[in-house]
Formats: structure tokens, sequence, C-alpha cells
């Protein structure tokens, strides 16, 4: 089943509650949460006292992007708050399986994301280890930047390897998605579909309905 992870780095946060609510009954199935710290990325976005207002209005599963130097700091936080899927960049961590461990532990799916330039080997001892790799389609930082066509080979390359290791990974792509494009990264084997710009500009529940008909004809 292919899944859809509306970015609310895209949202209008002075009616973050109103637009989650619109995307909750419009029936996606996570709520794609971007943290920006200005050092990883260039940009800061937003932080714990914000996923903890909006987990207490509704039951989406709350996919946590963490764009953060060293995440291992502040994993037991970001559950705390209410993170269901904590997502860490590889390039982020000096030691990757120990933060995948430590998530682990703590009750979390986890994700590894790796950036457009990131090759897939450093995959190849945590693969079995995880729930999901994101796949970054533009280099992480901000909404509204144009898709990078060579995430499609990666994305293949990817399922690939998650066969040949016989792990039972969920595919997530994250950057320059639209209804245009969505088809391609489908076919080349994603199964959560992140976006921002798509879903948030214009009539949001209506923008999701047109996702999920694209979807029925892969499920
Ligand atoms: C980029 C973020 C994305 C972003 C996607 O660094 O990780 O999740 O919100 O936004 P769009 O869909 O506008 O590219
Ligand atoms: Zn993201």
């Amino acid at each position: 089943m292919i899944k859809l992870a509306p970015s609310i780095l895209a949202a209008d946060f002075n009616i973050l509650g109103e637009q989650i609510n619109l995307v909750e009954n419009a029936g996606a199935e996570y709520l794609h949460i971007d943290v920006m710290d200005g050092n990883y990325v260039p940009s800061i976005s937003f932080g714990m006292p914000v996923i903890a207002s909006i987990r207490k209005h509704t039951k989406l599963i709350f996919d946590v992007h963490l764009m953060v130097e060293e995440p291992i700091r502040y994993l037991e936080d970001f559950k705390e708050v209410g993170a269901d899927i904590i997502t860490i960049h590889a390039e982020a961590c000096k030691h990757l399986h120990k933060t995948i461990t430590k998530i682990k532990e703590l009750g979390c799916k986890v994700g590894v994301s790796l950036n457009p330039s990131t090759p897939l080997d450093v995959l190849e001892y945590v693969l079995n280890e995880i729930d999901m790799v994101l796949i970054m389609s533009v280099n992480p930082g901000f909404g509204g930047q144009a898709f990078i066509p060579e995430t499609l080979l990666k994305i293949k390359d990817l399922k690939e390897m998650a066969s040949r290791k016989g792990a039972s990974i969920d595919i997530q792509v994250d950057g320059g998605i639209s209804m245009d494009n969505v088809e391609d990264v489908i076919s080349a084997g994603a199964n959560v579909i992140v976006s921002g710009t798509s879903i948030f500009s214009g009539d949001i529940q209506d923008n999701i309905k047109k996702y999920k008909e694209i979807f029925k004809k892969y499920s």
C-alpha cells in the first residue's frame, strides 16, 4: 500500500491545527514533521514545543524527519513529544548504528535518510535493522525545490539491495514531489510519498484526494 506523508513545513502555521485536521480527515497516513537545526541544514524550522502541542489534537502517525547534527542527543525528547517514526540522516550521525539502536530502544520505528549524493553503501550493514529508508530527492533544508531525477535510479537500486538482503523496508521519498512526477517515484519502488508544497498549496483535501486516486492504481 502506498502511503502519503504531507509535510507541515509548507503549512500555514497560523492555522496549523486546522490544516492538520484537514489532512487527517482526507485520509493521509502520516504527518511528516521536518525538524531543521540551522547546523546540519542552513534553515531552522521548529522543534519539540510545536510537536507536543499538535500531538494532543491528532491521531496521525508522526513521521519526524530530523535534519539535525548528532540527533542521538535529542531522541528521548522527540519520543516524549509524540514521535512514532524517527528518521535520522546517515551523514549527521557519528555513530549511525548506535543511533539506530537507541531509537529502537525507545520504541519508535527507525528511518535512515540519505542526501542525493550519499551512496547506498552506508546502509549495507544496517538495512536489516531499520524500518524505512528516506531517499532525499532534493538537498535537505527547504521546501519547494525541484526534484532531482537521478533519485529514480537510486530508488530502484535500493529496492534491489533490500531484496538481495531480505530486508522488508519502506522506501520513502521526499522533496519536489508533485502529481506530475509521483508515478515515476512509485514505479521506481517508493511506497511512502512525502509532499509539502503540492499538498498545502490550494485545496488541501482535494490535493490529498487526487494523490489517493493515483495511488489506487498501484495497490
Ligand atoms: C526538505 C524537507 C521536505 C520538504 C518537502 O528538506 O525534508 O520534507 O518539506 O517539501 P516539498 O514537497 O515542497 O519539496
Ligand atoms: Zn522531510
